[in-house]
C-alpha cells in the first residue's frame, strides 16, 4: 500500500473499513456507530473471522497428539500461527514464542518462573508509575514471595518517562526493568532505545509490555534488544483469550516451567518428570488452538496493510484528535502532544473541569460514540494526577477524520450540557 494522507481522497480507513463487519451497524439510537476504544480491544477483520470459522469447520482437533489427519492439520495451523508471531516481532525463531492466555499471563509467567528462580531479598525491580496493573501486581506478588524490592520511575510534567529518575534509580541492585512501550493512558512512547542499553549496562534484564504498540508501529525485538516482550491478541485484531511471551532462547532454556500438566513434559514418572523442549515446556494443557490460528490471521492481515502505513495514518489522525481536543475550553489532555513527542500513541486521555469522565462516556454513548472512562487499569497513575478516572478516545487505522470531528463536536455538546445544568 502507498503512504496515504487526508489529501489523497482515499485514506487507509476508506480502504480497510469494509473488512470489519462490526462497522456495518448503527448505534441503538440510530446514529452511525463510532468506535474509539481500540486501546481496550481492537475490532476483528473478516480475515480473522474466516480463519476461525475455517479452523473449526475443517481442521478442529487437538494438537501435537493424534496420528490422524485432522490433528496433523490443526497442529500445522497452530504452529504456522507461532511462526507468524515470531516473524511479526522479529524473533530468532518460533521456539522463542510461548503462547499464553493474554499478556497478563505472560508477565505472570516471567515473574513466577524467572523471578522465583533468580530474585532474592534486596534485589530490585524497576517499574514505572504509568504501568498497567498487569505490570505491577505480578511483581508485588513476587516481592511478597522473595523479599525483592520494587522501585518506580516517575513521569515528567508532560507525562513522559522521567529519564533522570530512571537513571537515579537504576543500580547494580536492579535485576529487572519492566515497562510499557506505549502507555495505554498517557499515550507516550517510552525511549526504549535509551532504557534498554542502560539497564543492560547495569546488569539488569528488560521486559517490554508491547500491548499498545504492536498493532500501531513496527516493534522488533531484534531492534529493541529486549529480553522479554509480551503481547495480546485482542489488541491486534485477533481473538480474546490469546497472548504471547517472547524471550531470548537462552533465557527460556534456563527458566523452570510455569504450569505443570500435559503437553509440557517429555517423560512423566510417578515421582518426577522431565520437560519438553521450547516453547512447549511453558505450555501446559490443551492450548487455545482456534485463538492462536485467529491471532496468526490477524498478524498476517496487519502485515499485509503494513505497520509503517498504519503508523503514518494514525499519526495524522492523532494530530487531528489533539487539534480538536485542545480547542475545547477546560479540557486537559494527559500525556505529551504529538508535537512534543512525534510517534506517540494514537489515543488521547483527558479530564474536563467540572464534568465526570463516566458522565462524558455515558452521554457520548447516547450519540453512538464508544470511548472508555475510568482508571484504564492504571490506578497509581491516576492517583498521581489526583483523579479517580479519566476519559479516553483511542484510534486505529480504521478511524476516519470525520469520526474524530463528530466525536469532538458531540463532546463539546456534552460539556455544554453539563455546564449549563450545573
Ligand atoms: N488495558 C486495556 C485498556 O487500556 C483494557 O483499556
Amino acid at each position: 500500500m502507498t503512504t496515504l494522507s487526508r489529501d489523497t481522497g482515499v485514506s487507509l480507513a476508506d480502504r480497510t473499513r469494509s473488512d470489519f463487519p462490526i462497522l456495518d451497524q448503527r448505534s441503538s439510537q440510530g446514529s452511525p456507530l463510532i468506535y474509539l476504544d481500540h486501546a481496550a480491544t481492537s475490532q476483528k477483520p473478516r480475515a480473522v473471522l474466516d480463519a476461525l470459522e475455517a479452523y473449526y469447520a475443517c481442521d478442529n482437533a487437538n494438537v501435537h497428539r493424534g496420528a490422524h489427519q485432522l490433528s496433523a492439520r490443526a497442529t500445522e495451523a497452530f504452529e504456522a500461527a507461532r511462526a507468524t508471531t515470531a516473524s511479526f516481532v522479529g524473533a530468532a525463531g518460533p521456539q522463542e514464542i510461548v503462547f499464553t492466555r493474554n499478556a497478563t499471563e505472560a508477565i505472570n509467567l516471567v515473574a513466577r518462573s524467572w523471578g522465583d528462580a533468580n530474585l532474592r531479598e534486596g534485589d530490585e525491580i524497576l517499574l514505572t508509575l504509568m504501568e498497567h496493573h498487569s505490570n505491577l501486581v505480578p511483581w508485588q506478588l513476587l516481592a511478597q514471595r522473595t523479599g525483592c524490592v520494587l522501585r518506580h520511575v516517575g513521569i515528567t510534567e508532560t507525562g513522559e518517562l522521567d529519564l533522570d529518575d530512571f537513571h537515579s534509580k537504576l543500580s547494580e541492585r536492579t535485576r529487572l526493568v519492566s515497562l510499557v512501550h506505549i502507555s495505554n493512558t498517557l499515550g507516550c512512547r517510552n525511549p526504549l532505545e535509551r532504557v534498554i542499553p542502560a539497564a543492560h549496562a547495569a546488569g539488569a534484564l528488560v521486559l517490554v509490555d508491547a500491548c499498545q504498540s504492536l498493532a500501531h508501529q513496527r516493534t522488533s525485538v531484534t531492534t529493541l534488544e529486549a529480553d522479554f516482550l509480551v503481547g495480546s491478541s485482542h489488541k491486534l485484531c485477533g481473538p480474546t483469550g490469546m497472548g504471547f511471551l517472547w524471550a531470548r532462547e537462552a533465557l527460556l532454556e534456563a527458566m523452570p516451567p510455569f504450569l505443570g500438566g500435559g503437553e509440557m513434559i517429555q517423560d512423566v514418572h510417578l515421582d518426577h518428570s522431565t520437560w519438553a523442549s521450547l516453547p512447549y515446556k511453558f505450555e501446559a494443557g490443551t492450548p487455545a488452538i482456534g485463538e492462536a490460528v485467529g491471532m496468526g490471521a490477524a498478524l498476517s492481515y496487519l502485515e499485509q496493510i503494513g505497520l509503517e502505513t498504519i503508523a503514518a495514518w494514525e499519526a495524522e489522525l492523532t494530530v487531528h484528535l489533539f487539534h480538536r481536543l485542545e480547542a475545547i475550553e477546560g479540557l486537559r489532555i494527559l500525556g505529551p502532544t504529538p508535537q512534543q513527542q512525534p510517534g506517540r500513541g494514537a489515543l488521547a486521555t483527558f479530564l474536563v473541569d467540572g464534568v465526570h469522565a463516566n458522565d462524558i462516556a455515558a452521554m457520548l454513548d447516547l450519540a453512538g460514540i464508544c470511548i472508555r472512562s475510568g482508571h484504564h487499569c492504571c490506578q497509581p497513575l491516576h492517583r498521581h494526577y489526583q483523579v479517580t478516572g479519566s476519559a479516553r478516545a483511542s484510534l486505529s487505522f480504521i478511524t476516519t477524520f470525520a469520526e474524530i470531528d463528530r466525536f469532538a463536536d458531540e463532546l463539546q455538546g456534552v460539556i455544554r450540557f453539563f455546564r449549563d445544568n450545573a
